[in-house]
């Protein structure tokens, strides 16, 4: 049997067999409302088995993984000051803007470039904030 659509009544050819459908190049893993953020200040969302943050600081949108890079510590209930967040668990503290860890806390034998935080790209337009892989 042959691919039709019925509309209204008649019968079309489905021609979309023919044609190749591109991915949209503004495709996100997650859009969330900026209002919404700016009100809640955190926002975490699950993809997958991932968890993925999303923040604002006053002045900034971030997203990151959800689960610290030292030993899987809960990020999204660690301590946010400026563009500063503390995990939980141990202490140490990752700039957002950069991902990186600027003080290791009470982690012993750790380095600061062994423990890089999990960052995902943000994008804000018309009033949503979307975030993707960075
Ligand atoms: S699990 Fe985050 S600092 Fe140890």
């Amino acid at each position: 049997m042959s691919p039709h659509i019925k509309i209204s009544g008649c019968v079309f050819l489905n021609i979309s067999l023919h044609l190749k459908i591109k991915w949209p190049e503004n495709f996100y893993m997650l859009m969330i409302s900026l209002k919404e953020l700016k009100r809640k200040r955190r926002i975490v969302s699950h993809i997958g088995k991932g968890e993925v943050v999303v923040c604002w600081d006053g002045k900034n949108v971030f997203a990151f993984s959800g689960f610290c890079p030292h030993q899987g510590g809960p990020l999204a209930k660690g301590r946010l000051k400026d563009n500063l967040l503390f995990c939980p668990w141990h202490g140490c503290c990752f700039d957002l803007g950069k991902g990186i860890c600027v003080d290791t806390g009470s982690c012993r034998n750790v380095r600061k470039e062994d423990v890089v935080l999990h960052r995902f790209k943000c994008v804000v337009t018309d009033g949503m904030v979307c975030v993707d892989e960075a």
